[in-house]
């Protein structure tokens, strides 16, 4: 078990370029086993690559049950592409963990598709799926993109967290 450091918002790492990944070895497995175990330790249900300092093309993500456990419904997606986005915009209550203790609302698409390869580099695809599963896919993917969640919010909203956010991350660092 390995919990890994996350990135907290707004350092750049979040921002830099997230490249495709080529070799689907051991590395790449242990990789992923370290982002769940950093996921968990959080209490998180997604996390991508930048979020743990890797600037790499991939994403895991663990939607809960209805009892709210974690564990059945592991995903590991690598060089994720959103083919399609659709339905109504809906409203979305969401957290990062790279913006800890922080909850706001954003708009996502209803319904996405999406094609990525495991961790074995097989190609596969999420076709039109939706509910938690479909903003979840949204949130991570964007991080791969260099986006964080808040960077929809106000520019008012964006100031105050940037400031509050840029002292914990010195705080931590002392
Ligand atoms: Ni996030």
């Amino acid at each position: 078990m390995s919990v890994r450091k996350v990135v907290i918002y707004p350092d750049e790492i979040l921002r830099k370029p997230n490249a495709e990944i080529t070799e689907f070895n051991e590395d790449l497995k242990t990789l992923a086993k370290d982002m769940f175990d950093t996921m968990y330790e959080f209490e998180g249900i997604g996390l991508a690559g930048p979020q743990i300092g890797v600037n790499k093309r991939i994403v895991v993500i663990d939607i809960p049950e209805e009892d709210g456990s974690q564990g059945k419904n592991q995903l590991v997606i690598i060089n994720p592409k959103i083919v399609k986005l659709e339905g109504a915009v809906v409203e979305s209550q969401e957290g990062c963990l790279s913006v800890p203790g922080y909850q706001d609302t954003v708009h996502r698409y209803e319904r996405v598709t999406v094609e990525y390869q495991d961790v074995e580099g097989n190609k596969c695809s999420f076709d039109n799926v939706d509910g938690l599963f479909a903003i979840c896919l949204q949130h991570e993917i964007d991080h791969l993109e260099g986006k964080v969640f808040v960077d929809q919010l106000s520019r008012m909203k964006i100031e105050r967290l940037k400031k509050k956010y840029t002292k914990i991350m010195k705080e931590r660092e002392e």
